[in-house]
């Protein structure tokens, strides 16, 4: 589609006009940045002119509310083919007649994702969601009857299977999300002997600190790497207790396999597999403690962790008292005893009976999909997308370092073209966040900022609700939002 100035005007200019808001103009100015290219010969004066064009806009024309000219732009801007309006005014005045204006036509991609969702949690439903498939959710009964408590243990019982959790491994549905298990066994287990935490974006960090700074902890050795790197796995010692993260979901890092882990160990391993489970293969054998919450890969609903142990670490439970007080909510074990029912369907406290049919729903849909090889490979198949784009594309790379390390589920890219690296940190946050905001307000991906803590870039969930075919649509969008956010930076 082609638009004139004139004509844009006109199409803005024909909604139901009112009386101009206050916030017009800045209104309008940031609406035209983010969807409109507009292109100024040499010679034009930015500032000067781009406020004389704007206040036409806002001033000489009688002007319809903010969010009805929201409305009308979007309107256009959503036209597969869009607007480029490319004029230029030959002095500031205050009637419009010296616009001079002409038109080029920009190239909207012609697709969008079918499901821009592609948030690293909470993640995208699996494909074909729909609020139905949770009509059989036993809201209103309690999840001590018959009936709640069977479909309690239906989880355990289905995540055991898909994920081929040992038989001597329990399993057990825990308060709080993936936080609530990683502190349930923290608070719980460690003290027993030194500890060695292995950290390198921000959740293992967030571990560290409560290691650190709330249980205080004396033996206690911290190995860091920065963002895109791991640390030196093999200073690991496993006659301690070792806490890491499988996947570090913020910097798109993950171990590569557990071939770092000694079969035969003294200590516990403690792992916060969040990122990484139902998407890659975990060594059972090699951890006592995998901690994870439905949200993530099986694109559930948060609110609960999953908690798993080994019989090493149920022996740890059971002959170790911490030396600080254990909150309830924290609490495995009774009289010196494993509080076993909380692995066969009884829960800490009340649990919601919505997310426990929802999760079952996420069970569900795997097994119909042939169960853990098949979400591991859709979520590979998801990052081989993404793979083809970054090596045919200089301005961006992957954030992991090594290809090895590099997520399948939380894929964090940097802008590495040489108008991005030139920014002070400030302009590269600003510039991402223009990125990320243009791509969301024209419907074609949510939620892919990099996480607040991580350097300014891209991150997509590549996990098993994602569909290939949404990614690869993607795309032709994330060019067309680096080219105009270098439009506006270079
Ligand atoms: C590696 C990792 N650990 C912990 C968490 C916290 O998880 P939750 O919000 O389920 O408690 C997240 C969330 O993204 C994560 O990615």
């Amino acid at each position: 589609m082609l638009v004139t100035l004139f004509e844009f005007v006109q199409k803005i200019t024909t909604i139901e006009l009112q009386t101009a808001t206050k916030h017009k103009y800045d209104y309008i100015t940031s609406i035209i940045e983010t969807h409109i290219t507009i292109s100024y010969p040499e010679e034009f004066k930015f500032t000067r002119q781009t406020n004389c064009f704007l206040n036409h806009l806002a001033i000489g024309l009688p002007w319809a509310t903010a969010p009805q000219r929201a409305a009308a732009l979007l309107e256009l801007v959503s036209k597969e083919e869009c607007v480029c309006i490319d004029l230029y005014c030959t002095s500031p005045c205050s009637s419009g007649s010296c616009f001079k204006e002409h038109a080029v036509t920009v190239h909207l991609p012609k697709q969008k994702p079918t499901n821009p969702n592609f948030s690293s949690g909470p993640c995208s439903k699996r494909p074909g969601f729909v609020l139905d498939a949770l009509k059989d959710a036993a809201l209103g009964r309690s999840h001590r009857s018959k009936l709640g408590k069977a479909k309690l243990q239906e989880v355990i019982d289905r995540s055991r299977t898909t994920l081929n959790i040992p038989d001597n491994y329990l399993l057990g549905i825990v308060p709080a999300s993936d936080t609530g298990a990683v502190e349930m066994a923290l608070w719980s287990l460690l003290g027993a002997r030194g500890v060695d935490v292995l950290a390198w974006e921000s959740f293992s960090l967030g571990w560290v600190t409560d290691i650190q700074k709330q249980l205080n902890l004396d033996d206690l050795r911290i190995f860091e790497a920065p963002y895109g790197q791991l640390p030196d796995l093999g200073l690991a010692d496993f006659s301690r207790d070792v806490v890491f993260t499988w996947n570090g979901t913020t910097s798109g890092v993950c171990v590569p396999n557990g071939d770092w882990i000694a079969d035969e160990r003294q200590g516990l391993t403690i792992c916060d597999a969040t990122s990484a489970i139902y998407a890659m293969d975990l060594p059972y054998h090699k951890l006592d403690v995998i901690t994870y919450s439905w949200q993530k890969v099986m694109g559930g609903e948060a609110a609960h962790g999953v908690l798993i142990l080994s019989p090493r670490a149920v022996q740890r439970l059971e002959s170790y008292k911490p030396n600080w007080p254990i909150p309830k909510i924290f609490r495995m074990t009774k009289g010196g005893k494993l509080n076993s029912s909380i692995f066969t369907g009884a829960t800490i406290n009340t649990p919601s009976m919505l997310c426990v049919e929802d999760a079952l729903d996420g069970l569900r849909w795997a097994e119909t999909i042939g169960g853990l090889d098949a979400l591991i490979n859709r979520s590979k198949c998801n990052l081989a997308v993404l793979e083809r784009w970054v090596s045919n594309n200089d301005n961006i790379e992957f954030l992991a370092e090594k290809p090895e390390t590099r997520s399948n589920t939380s894929v964090c890219l940097k802008i590495s073209a040489s108008w991005f690296t030139k920014l002070s940190a400030e302009e590269q946050a600003k510039a991402a966040k223009k990125f990320t905001s243009m791509l969301e307000e024209a419907g074609a991906a949510f939620d892919i900022g990099s996480y607040r803590d991580a350097p300014a870039g891209i991150r997509i969930w590549c996990g098993a609700t994602v569909e290939a075919a949404d990614l690869e649509k993607l795309l032709p969008w994330l060019d067309w939002g680096l080219d105009q956010v270098r439009r506006i930076y270079a």
